[in-house]
């Protein structure tokens, strides 16, 4: 394809056009700044790519996401998190034994080192989950060195997704002031994770089957989503040479946010709020409108998506038949339904393309599990694990990769004299 040419500041440039496997259409500007004297401004990076990957595809026009080539509606249907798990980082769905090896190791990597209890006995219940999460994860560090590269590497990598649902699971029980539940070895990881949370020592517990499958569903939805807030803090973080856990690290605090992660945990609190004021939908509608309210639909819009997120279909009709399966009737499910359709014969949302995305309808399936609000994020932290892992190895394996350092345009004082503090009035 032709370069890109560019006439500015006196100065023409050229610059290489780079054409993705879908016909995506890039351009180098490693040169801009030279050539030229200027450079782009993105605030929030909507139009830059910060690299090329070969792991996730979404076209958001089309609804369309996809992993390592495999459309996501056939993966959340006929696969498995753990082989999803083993696609996204290791670049194939595995063989049956490639994936009985994955799982074994998997199992047997499940338990935390006994003095890591240790920082859970600091928090209080109230802490903050993705707070707990971010930490347990950063000290991985301390107690397996290696997770930056070297031949402890791919070794970490299967430790930490084999004891990220551990962490998440212990912050639970520690957060409930019940005693930790050990991962089983006999148990597959959803029904491993549901087990540890909801397991009691007096009592025999078995994860229900369709929330185990549905719980699976919902890791594979949410296990990898090309270059969001998250995983760029993971690529970013990575991109200083710091390592594995510390990156991810800083990928579960990045989710954290009500605009991203945390959106999930904000859907169902909006849900109830409108609940507790009689259902007045049109109030809240007209408050996501209002620019002068900071409300806004939690749940609604995304950077990519403008015509629908191909994973709120999957949950959305799946939500129906889990409920009606379990003859579990939850009033906030027939209140998003009403909120979406009347949000969506709303000119204002139609035109700005605001849609349900992953996380309008994912917090009614995990209540149905009996996980609490706050661990709502937690959950999208455990899927996106390993999406995270597999972008930060591409980065590191990039040569084209370079510590993240973006420009700015200063806008501030130009030059002035330092004035003593006595002579400041
Ligand atoms: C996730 O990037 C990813 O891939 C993320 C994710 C992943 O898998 O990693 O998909 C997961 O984070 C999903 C998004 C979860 N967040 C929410 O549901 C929070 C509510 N939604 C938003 O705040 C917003 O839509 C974002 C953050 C998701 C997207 O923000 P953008 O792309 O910066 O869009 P914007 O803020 O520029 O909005 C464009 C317009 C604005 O109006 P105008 O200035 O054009 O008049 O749409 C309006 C916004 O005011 N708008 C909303 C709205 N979202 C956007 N108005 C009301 N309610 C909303 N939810």
């Amino acid at each position: 394809m032709e370069p890109a040419r560019l006439s500015i500041n006196g100065h023409n440039a050229e610059f290489p056009v780079t054409v993705g496997t879908e016909d995506e259409v890039g351009f180098d500007i490693l040169k801009l700044r030279g050539s030229t004297g200027a450079i782009t401004l993105d605030p929030g990076f909507a139009n830059t790519g910060s690299c090329e990957s070969t792991i996730t595809y979404i076209d958001g026009e089309k609804g369309i996401l996809r992993y390592r080539g495999y459309t996501i509606e056939d993966l959340a249907t006929k696969s498995t998190f753990v082989d999803v798990a083993h696609l996204l980082v290791r670049g194939e769905l595995p063989t049956k034994k490639e994936a009985d090896k994955f799982n074994e190791d998997l199992t047997h990597h499940s338990l935390l080192h006994e003095d890591m209890k240790k920082f859970f006995e600091g928090y209080p219940a109230n802490a903050p989950p993705m707070s707990v999460l971010s930490t347990i994860v950063s000290s991985l560090s301390a107690y397996y060195p290696g997770s930056a590269d070297g031949e402890d590497f791919d070794v970490n990598i299967v430790r930490l997704l084999a004891k990220l649902k551990t962490i998440a699971a212990f912050s639970y029980k520690k957060s409930i002031g019940q005693p930790y539940i050990y991962p089983r070895n006999d148990m597959g990881y959803a029904a491993d994770f549901m087990h540890m949370m909801f397991a009691v020592p007096s009592e025999e517990y078995q994860p229900n089957d369709l929330l185990v499958r549905t719980l699976d569903m919902l890791l594979i939805l949410h296990a990898d989503h090309e270059q969001n807030c998250s995983t760029s803090t993971v690529r970013m973080v990575g991109s200083s040479g710091a390592d594995l856990f510390t990156s991810i690290s800083a990928g579960i605090s990045a989710l954290s946010g009500p605009l991203h992660g945390g959106a999930n945990t904000a859907v169902i609190e909006m849900l109830d709020m409108i609940r507790k004021d009689g259902g007045d939908f049109k109030k809240y509608v007209d408050k996501a409108k209002d620019k002068n309210d900071p409300f806004r639909l939690m749940g609604f819009g995304h950077r990519v998506y403008k015509n629908f997120d191909p994973r709120a279909h999957v949950i959305k009709s799946n939500a129906d038949e889990v409920l009606n399966k379990l003859g579990i009737s939850d009033p906030l499910l027939d209140l998003a339904k009403q909120l979406e359709r009347i949000a969506l014969e709303d000119d204002y949302f139609v035109e700005r393309g605001l849609y349900p995305n992953v996380d309008f309808y994912s917090g009614i399936l995990y209540r149905a599990m009996g996980i609490p609000t706050d661990m709502f994020t937690v959950m999208f932290a455990l899927g996106r694990l390993p999406g995270w892992i597999a972008q930060w190895v591409e980065m590191k394996k990039d040569p084209a990769t370079r510590i993240y350092r973006p420009r700015q345009i200063y806008t501030g004082y130009t030059k002035r004299a330092f004035v003593p503090t006595e002579n400041r009035g």
